[in-house]
């Protein structure tokens, strides 16, 4: 492998807390995310934890930000679907290139109402909503043929609207821990976090 250059941070700074509320600072950071043009600032990886402690990762889309926490979309029978149902902890991470920034988040995985699911779900393209049928998500298959015949079948049963499948739906992702990372000059980063603690959050920094 070449020696890649080492790249030093110097965009930002975190001097003090000027947030008592994680959810405002994190939706400050999302606006300047899509402002300075990061690719994907709605992207995060979305981390939970099987029966055996086996920890499993995968790229999800943020697709709504609320006061109590994120919105995901998902197929509930999927692998992350069947570690959530067993196990609501889950971790969030964001990591905003562009800014030099990530966030870290902590916290529970639960369904959202199902009216909500439905509503999202009418709004996406139909080839989605048919693929929401035809992949059973994270299922073993025969092939890609396989998969592609389903699609076809799902397209001639749903000619017109396209129904939300059952295991098919939101997740609220509400959160317990945050840390803001901002990249700093010689490694020297700044880690500001906070840590809910019945109602309150309190407010922490951390080494680099
Ligand atoms: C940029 C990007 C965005 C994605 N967004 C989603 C999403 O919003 N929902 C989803 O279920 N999968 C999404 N995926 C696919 C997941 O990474 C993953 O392959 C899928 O959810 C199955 O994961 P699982 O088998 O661990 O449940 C996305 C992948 C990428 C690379």
């Amino acid at each position: 492998m070449t020696e890649k250059k080492r790249y030093d941070f110097g965009k930002g700074k975190l001097d003090s807390f000027q947030y008592d509320n994680p959810m405002l600072f994190f939706s400050k950071w999302y606006q300047e995310a899509q402002e300075q043009g990061c690719a994907d600032p709605h992207a995060l990886v979305l981390s939970t934890v099987n029966e055996k402690g086996q920890p499993s990762s995968r790229v999800v889309y943020m697709r709504n930000l609320l006061e109590e926490g994120f919105i995901i979309y998902t197929n509930y029978l999927s692998r992350k679907g069947s570690e959530i149902l067993k196990n609501h902890k889950v971790a969030a991470l964001f990591y905003w290139d562009c800014c030099e920034r990530q966030v870290r988040v902590e916290g529970e995985a639960e369904k959202v109402d199902s009216k909500l699911s439905d509503e999202y779900f009418a709004q996406r393209p139909r080839i989605s909503q048919i693929g929401a049928w035809a992949s059973e998500q994270s299922s073993e298959i025969d092939s890609r043929a396989s998969l592609e015949e389903r699609v076809i079948h799902f397209e001639k049963k749903y000619p017109d609207v396209v129904p939300r499948p059952p295991h098919w739906g939101g997740y609220l992702i509400k959160p317990h821990y945050f840390e803001f990372w901002q990249g700093r000059l010689g490694r020297l980063h700044d880690r500001l976090c906070y840590i809910k603690e019945g109602k309150e959050w309190r407010k922490s920094r951390i080494a680099p």
